[in-house]
């Protein structure tokens, strides 16, 4: 059985900077209250961005970070809160955030955008918004040797119930569900099927087969999360392997008899999939194009290839070098900066009240 990899912790360092109700704060001292309205009812939205680091020139690069916080501004006008930065102030945010963190090593950042009043009440309308974001080194969040997968027995949230299309926080509990049953089940992963019972996705994945000479994909209205490694995938295996995909229905079946399977995803990267519901996924190792995929991604978003260059945001660039006066670590202290770190109205982030 493949190798399941843990969960990243904020705590594994004492010093880390986080960013709270727009300031730069020590992660000990960023506190919310307890009646926190996203906390009660999951009413918030996020993002997952990976920056990868490149020793040969020590750079980490934010992979496709202006389309995730386009998603973000998405999934909030979807959820009715207002992100009080545009995506490209989050962006530089971003990069900041890493700089104050200091981090030279592969690292994942989690902004999220939340209903923060403190009242008791179900709704989405009348509510403050709030902004904060975190980031933490991370390596592997799943095996990318094989995964051993299992068809979940927890259908896929449908837009009219929770939209999958928004990254909202409360719609992960269904995501839970299917991880944990697979998990305890002895699976490495999950695979969702929408209510009607066609193929949707992964627990925190996009799912692609490798039928023939082709890749296959489910489109957007069957429940997923259109993900932006999805995208970049789609790209690169037109690019550089000359294939198409084709986004249509998948039968759960068709799982059983791909050539090849894998899952996508920030946190997964590219996963391959070497078996579903004890069914051996083509001869039951890490296919070829999976691999030349993995290959290409790891190259891409560690700057080795220049055409696609445009995807990746340099965080160490020669105007935060400490000759120009900044050292990357500039303390605790809730310095504010020269980033838009606070919104344009001067108010407080977090004080959005509708
Ligand atoms: C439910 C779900 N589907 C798909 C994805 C993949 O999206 P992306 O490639 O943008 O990370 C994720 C991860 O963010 C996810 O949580």
């Amino acid at each position: 059985m493949s190798k399941s990899t843990g969960s990243a912790a904020l705590s594994q360092r004492s010093d880390m900077v986080v960013f709270l109700a727009g300031e730069y704060i020590a992660a000990d001292q960023a506190r919310v209250g307890i009646a926190t309205h996203a906390l009660s009812y999951g009413t918030g939205c996020f993002e997952g961005i990976r920056a990868y680091y490149n020793s040969e020139t020590d750079q980490l690069y934010v992979f496709r970070a202006l389309e995730h916080y386009e998603r973000l501004a998405r999934s909030c006008k979807i959820m009715n809160i207002r992100l009080p930065y545009t995506p490209e102030e989050l962006v530089e945010m971003t990069c900041e955030l890493i700089r104050r963190n200091g981090f030279r090593e592969n690292c994942y950042i989690r902004p999220f955008a939340y209903k923060a009043d403190e009242t008791i009440g179900v709704k989405l309308n009348g509510l403050e918004d709030a902004f904060t974001m975190f980031t933490m080194p991370m390596g592997d969040y799943i095996s990318t040797a094989g995964l051993r997968c299992m068809v979940s027995s927890w259908r896929r949230v449908d837009d009219n119930m929770i939209p999958a299309r928004a990254k909202i926080s409360g719609a992960y509990v269904n995501s839970a569900f299917a991880k944990s049953e697979a998990l305890m089940s002895g699976f490495d992963e999950a695979i969702m099927l929408t209510h009607d019972g066609h193929v949707s996705e992964g627990s925190a994945e996009n799912l692609f087969m490798v039928v023939g000479s082709e890749l296959v994909t489910p489109p957007p209205s069957e429940n997923i999360l259109q993900g932006i490694t999805r995208d970049s995938v789609m790209e690169v295996a037109r690019r550089e392997l000359e294939m198409l995909t084709r986004e249509r229905v998948i039968d759960r079946t068709e799982l059983y008899t791909a050539d090849e399977i894998f899952l996508t995803g920030t946190g997964a990267q590219i996963a391959p999939v070497v078996e579903v519901d004890h069914r051996a996924v083509g001869a039951g190792a890490v296919g070829s194009i999976s691999g030349q995929l993995m290959r290409l991604y790891g190259d891409i978003t560690r700057g080795r290839r220049a055409e696609y260059m445009s995807w990746l945001t340099p965080v160490y660039t020669a105007a935060h070098s400490p000759a120009n006066g900044h050292n990357g670590r500039n303390g605790h202290n809730g310095h504010n900066g020269h980033n838009g770190a606070k919104p344009k109205s001067g108010k407080q982030a977090a004080a959005t009240k509708k």
